[in-house]
């Protein structure tokens, strides 16, 4: 508990000067953006409740929870791909809770709760792809990739980004993803090959494109909506959806288990899956399909419905033993290899 060090005046919110806020410690896995924006809006509407937020990527902000273990010192996880939630939610990190709002979600949100016996949530979705820069393309003569086996051509040589799959739910999305399409040992062979073309693993998953979008980098392979971003800011960016199909991620959110401030993470759970709420992410540059049936999809968003989806199996990609043993593979084959 501490002290608000000012009172709200006028409002209905308004706590009066000297009252004890309650607290609520926010994993935010999703852009700083948005994170900044649903908290800022949360206490704008919530005046008893301070929020403290850390922004991590999906498998960093897993890798806290883990390590916070049986003292926890966070209370909600928001957002970040769904794997990393699923894999927490195995290993008895996050706490059972069904939310009122959970019949009003969509089917694949509520489908990603069940999933996890109510351990996490879905609140937005979003399909794999990447965001070239165009000016850049056409300055070097480069082709633009349709398909995932284009990402070998040479030409690309030193102008792909991507996130590496420890840290980042797009990039652990990415390799399952290509492990769905190809098989297992095809997708490592493929990985090695891209690597040729790779001049950085960033940490976080959308870094890649907005490299690419400042011309330090041709090419970042990223979830669609974050590459709309870019170019709805007015870079020079293009998206795109690779032909033999692609992955998509269940956004998720899980409450911790033993969370000090449980009550104050329900009340946070339960707005940020309102359509009101997720109806403001587009204001914050956020583009991904929202999970609640009655808010608006972005007029920006990728159309799920246009794009060739595989059937990504999330129950076997979240699964703590699966996400071990690819990272793994991972490191070994691909992380420990010099970049060129
Ligand atoms: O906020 C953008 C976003 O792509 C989300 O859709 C996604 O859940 C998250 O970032 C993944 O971030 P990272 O790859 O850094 O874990």
């Amino acid at each position: 508990m501490k002290t608000l060090k000012y009172a709200l005046i006028g409002g209905a919110a308004f706590l009066p000067a000297g009252a004890m806020a309650a607290e609520l410690n926010l994993i935010c896995s999703a852009d700083v953006v948005i994170c900044e924006k649903l908290v800022s809006e949360f206490e704008a509407s919530h005046s008893d409740i301070d929020v403290n937020m850390v922004r991590l990527s999906s498998g960093e902000a897993y890798a806290k929870v883990r390590a916070e273990g049986r003292n926890p010192q966070t209370d909600l996880w928001w957002g970040g791909t769904g794997d990393p939630h699923l894999q927490a939610a195995h290993d008895g990190l996050t706490a059972e809770y069904k939310s009122p709002m959970l019949d009003k979600l969509q089917d694949w949100a509520q489908g990603q709760a069940k999933t996890s016996d109510y351990h996490t949530v879905g609140v937005y979705s979003g399909a794999l792809g990447w965001g070239y820069n165009k000016d850049i393309f056409a300055e070097k003569g480069i082709k633009a990739p349709e398909c995932w086996s284009d990402l070998l051509d040479p030409a690309l040589k030193g102008e792909i980004q991507i996130a590496d799959p420890n840290s980042s739910g797009t990039a652990y999305t990415t390799l399952a993803t290509l492990v769905q399409i190809m098989g297992e040992d095809e997708a490592f062979d493929f990985l090695k090959k891209m690597h040729a073309n790779v001049s950085q693993y960033t940490k976080s998953g959308s870094a890649p494109v907005k490299a690419a979008a400042r011309g330090e980098t041709g090419l970042g392979i990223v979830f669609q909506h974050d590459a709309v971003a870019q170019a709805v800011e007015g870079f020079p960016i293009e998206v795109g959806s690779p032909c033999e199909g692609t992955g998509y991620e269940i956004g998720s959110m899980s409450m911790i288990e033993g969370a000090q401030n449980e009550e104050s993470a329900k009340v946070f759970y339960d707005w940020v899956l309102t359509p009101e709420v997720q109806n403001m992410m587009p204001e914050a540059g956020s583009f991904q399909i929202p999970s609640n049936a009655s808010a608006t999809p972005p007029k920006e968003a990728p159309d799920l419905s246009k794009i060739k989806l595989i059937d990504y199996d999330f129950a076997e990609y979240g699964s703590a033993e699966r996400r071990k043993e690819l990272l793994s593979r991972w490191d070994e084959e691909i992380g420990s290899l010099p970049l060129q």
